[in-house]
């Protein structure tokens, strides 16, 4: 019987490249989004409207679903009545969690996710679900957030721990895997562990960047204080990324082969990711010339 897969987060980074990903026929898709008038899916993907931290508005989302891939940012309150519903709905889920349980330092300092994401994978073990968890490292797609802004702005970048190595995932390969998990049988109770194909410093990853937009970027290592009221992000992310880089430092970040195992084809490299992503590193007034060229 073709599966009835609900996407939650398919406006986000991976859930969008799962939606784009799952197959047209076969499966019947459903997105679940807050905004369903302003979200624009392929034409496939029927949307409903919902929300994690309303549960009355998720019984219309899983009407009929057998399969949830999930993605969780909502506030960890809403997590006891939003996960009895969708197991009460679902026969299978495939939940983006993280690397929590791999003993490599960048994953093992202290943050309040690592405790979210534990609960969360202990109520879907517990509701007699089959479940896949996908455990990506670092998203390729965090320099967006990180370094666009100042790219865009100029070629000198401030940045703290440049040396700290991590091997940046791609979100097309984590939602390949995470296709594989929703539509085939083979990937009950497994959990994935997924990484980009190779170790990089954050030098390294501005510099390829750099490559990617045929622009020589300067970096400046800042110290932790720096960062701490440079960086445009909450002070708690700070500290966790600063946590992780620091502990990180000296030693190749952890890459696995699983993208390649799962899916048949080798993870993609970050340039490959820079070079998707080059528009967004460029200013508007070269993204908006190159719109005219075209
Ligand atoms: N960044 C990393 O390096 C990294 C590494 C490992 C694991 N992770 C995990 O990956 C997840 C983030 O994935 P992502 O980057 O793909 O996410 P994202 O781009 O931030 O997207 C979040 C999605 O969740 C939806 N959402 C948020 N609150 C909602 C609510 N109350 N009800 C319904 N939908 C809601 C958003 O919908 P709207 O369009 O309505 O906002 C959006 O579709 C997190 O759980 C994070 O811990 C991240």
């Amino acid at each position: 019987m073709a599966h009835r897969i609900l996407v939650i987060g398919g406006t986000g980074n991976v859930g969008g490249q799962v939606l784009s990903q799952l197959p047209a026929t076969g499966v019947r898709v459903r997105a679940l989004a807050r905004n369903p008038d302003a979200t624009r899916l392929p034409s496939h993907v029927e949307v409903v409207g919902g929300d994690l931290t309303r549960p009355e508005t998720l019984d219309a989302c899983l009407d009929g679903i057998d399969t949830v891939f999930l993605v969780w940012t909502a506030p960890p309150a809403a997590v006891a009545p939003a996960f009895e519903r969708i197991t009460r709905h679902a026969r299978r889920i495939v939940f983006l969690t993280s690397p929590h349980k791999t003993p490599h330092p960048l994953f093992q300092q202290p943050n309040p996710l690592r405790g979210l994401h534990a609960e969360m994978e202990r109520l879907i073990e517990s509701s007699g679900c089959e479940w896949t968890f996908l455990r990506p490292g670092m998203f390729a797609a965090n320099a967006l957030g990180w370094w666009a802004s100042q790219i865009r702005a100029g070629d000198m970048l401030r940045w703290p721990h440049l040396a700290a190595p991590s091997a940046p995932v791609h979100e097309r390969d984590i939602a390949a895997v995470a296709v594989r998990a929703l539509c085939e049988d083979a990937h009950a109770g497994a959990e994935y562990v997924l990484t980009g194909p190779e170790s990089l410093s954050l030098r390294e990853q501005v510099a390829t960047i750099g490559r990617a937009i045929g622009r020589s970027l300067r970096v400046e290592d800042i110290s932790p204080d720096e960062a701490r009221r440079e960086l445009q992000m909450p002070l708690v992310v700070v500290n966790m990324l600063l946590d992780a880089w620091a502990a990180a430092l000296g030693q190749p970040a952890f890459v696995t082969s699983t993208v390649a195992q799962i899916t048949g084809k080798p993870a993609r490299t970050f340039f490959e990711w820079a070079t998707d992503h080059a528009a967004e590193f460029r200013p508007e007034s070269v993204r908006g010339g190159a719109a005219q060229e075209r």
